[in-house]
């Protein structure tokens, strides 16, 4: 319905604002505060929004922050699966310049590189973790099943992904401490207008890059290892090495890819089984519905917010004009919770079949470490709902949400439980 000769932009709330002159509105119309880049947005859960932005402007300008917005499955499915429209070549964050990484690249390029490291990455190769990923969970509740209580993000949920993938890497064991400092600080600056978290997200950007280098350096006066760093090193395309820039910004990409995701599935996934006690509880008497039973909780939490393209052609979407280089989000959550797809979206059910959720994209940027993720969230839950039960947010606990445009979950989730001996770690 935009008029012949109007700004090519309208903004979505254009035609709801005259349809008020004769509606009367709420005090507060939900579309009013969407800022697709302010992480407090991400922070407020902005399901009702989502919701209205699917029926409404499901192709969303965001006139702030020139960008954007995709919320419709069908729609966010159809712009994964053309990339000669929708390119990766300019970064996963809207605006962002190109990094040489494989997520900031088209193909054959990005399938090049995504091809040094797959090999670690495939479902058979990840099920030869699972012995691993069980002595670490068991590890983790270990520390602090004698206590009682603990707090559940940084005790439980945090650990486990670091300390699987900073190993893939090769980085020392002394340096865990730091690296999960580090990728905090860099997720917590994914926002506007706040000037310490993004002075803090530049500083240790700036500290992994010291590090990493000192890392390339030993690995370059070694013979060939199997860990990642080593494998990015020796690697060679069309006969040639990849530089250091290009190995820390791929090895910075599968870190975070790494520790900042699944971390938040299982401290989202428990709190929505303990919002939902009878889901958790078949959980607690079924544990082989965790098959199903992850597909939801990675549906429901659906901790990466967003990625973006570059638009790579002029193109119409649902009427919309896009230009190219425009900027566009992808919103994850959304698609997630779209009833064109999913039946009764807002419905928590450990049993849902099928699920094709886009937690992890689609295409050909596909998560690298869906596998992985997959069995991490498996055995944690196993082994969390076999021996802490009873566990259950401390009295008068809050959730402080992550204010991130990309990826958040809770900063803080304390919890209590019947103490319970510590057990052999032998899977
Ligand atoms: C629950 C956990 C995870 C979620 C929800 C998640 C989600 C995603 C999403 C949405 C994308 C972009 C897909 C697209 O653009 O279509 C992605 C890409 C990627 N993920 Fe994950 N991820 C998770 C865990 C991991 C893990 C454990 C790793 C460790 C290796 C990892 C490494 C990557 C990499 C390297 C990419 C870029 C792939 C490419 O550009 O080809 N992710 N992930």
């Amino acid at each position: 319905m935009k008029p012949v000769g109007a700004p090519r932009r309208t903004s979505p709330g254009a035609l709801t604002e005259l349809g008020s002159r004769f509606t009367p509105m709420a005090e507060h119309p939900v579309q009013d505060d969407i800022d697709l880049l302010d992480g407090r947005w991400y922070a407020r859960h902005p399901y009702e929004q989502w919701a209205w932005m699917r029926v409404h402007a499901p192709v969303y300008w965001d006139a702030k922050n020139e960008v954007w917005g995709i919320t419709r499955y069908h729609d966010v499915l159809a712009i994964e699966k053309d990339p000669a429209t929708f390119s990766s070549r300019r970064s996963p964050r809207p605006h962002g310049d190109p990094l040489p990484m494989m997520i900031s690249m088209d193909d054959p390029k990005h399938t090049s590189r995504r091809k040094l490291v797959n090999r670690g990455f495939t479902p058979r190769r990840v099920r030869d973790h699972e012995p691993t990923i069980r002595r670490l969970c068991r590890q983790i509740i270990n520390h602090v099943c004698e206590r009682g209580q603990c707090d559940f993000v940084w005790d439980i949920a945090a650990p486990l992904p670091l300390l699987l993938i900073a190993d893939m890497l090769g980085f020392p064991p002394e340096s865990y401490d730091d690296l999960l400092t580090w990728s905090d600080d860099m997720i917590r600056g994914t926002t506007v207008g706040d000037e310490v978290a993004i002075r803090k997200a530049h500083e240790a950007g700036m500290a992994f890059r010291e590090f990493q280098l000192g890392v390339i350096a030993d690995r370059r006066s070694k013979p060939p290892g199997d860990d990642l760093v080593s494998v990015l090193c020796y690697a060679e395309i069309d006969g040639e090495r990849l530089d250091d820039e290009s190995i820390i910004q791929e090895s910075l990409l599968i870190l975070i890819g790494g520790d900042e995701t699944t971390r938040h599935v299982i401290t989202g996934g428990m709190v929505a089984l303990l919002e939902h006690p009878d889901q958790k509880e078949f959980l607690v008497e079924h544990p082989e519905a965790l098959e199903t039973g992850v597909e939801e909780l990675l549906r429901w939490v659906t901790p990466i917010k967003n990625m973006s393209r570059t638009v790579a052609r002029d193109v119409e979407v649902r009427g919309q004009q896009l230009r190219e280089g425009d900027q566009l989000i992808l919103l994850y959550p959304s698609a997630n919770r779209d009833a064109e797809v999913f039946e009764d979206p807002d419905r928590f059910d450990v049993t849902r079949k099928p699920n094709p959720h886009l937690a992890f994209g689609f295409g050909p940027h596909f998560c690298l470490g869906a596998s992985l993720a997959r069995l991490e969230l498996k055995v944690m839950f196993e082994e969390l709902l076999r021996r802490l039960p009873d566990l259950h947010l401390a009295d008068g606990a809050e959730l402080p949400y992550r204010a991130s445009n990309f990826i958040s979950g809770a900063e803080a989730m304390p919890v209590e439980f019947t103490p319970v001996a510590p057990m052999s770690t032998a899977p």
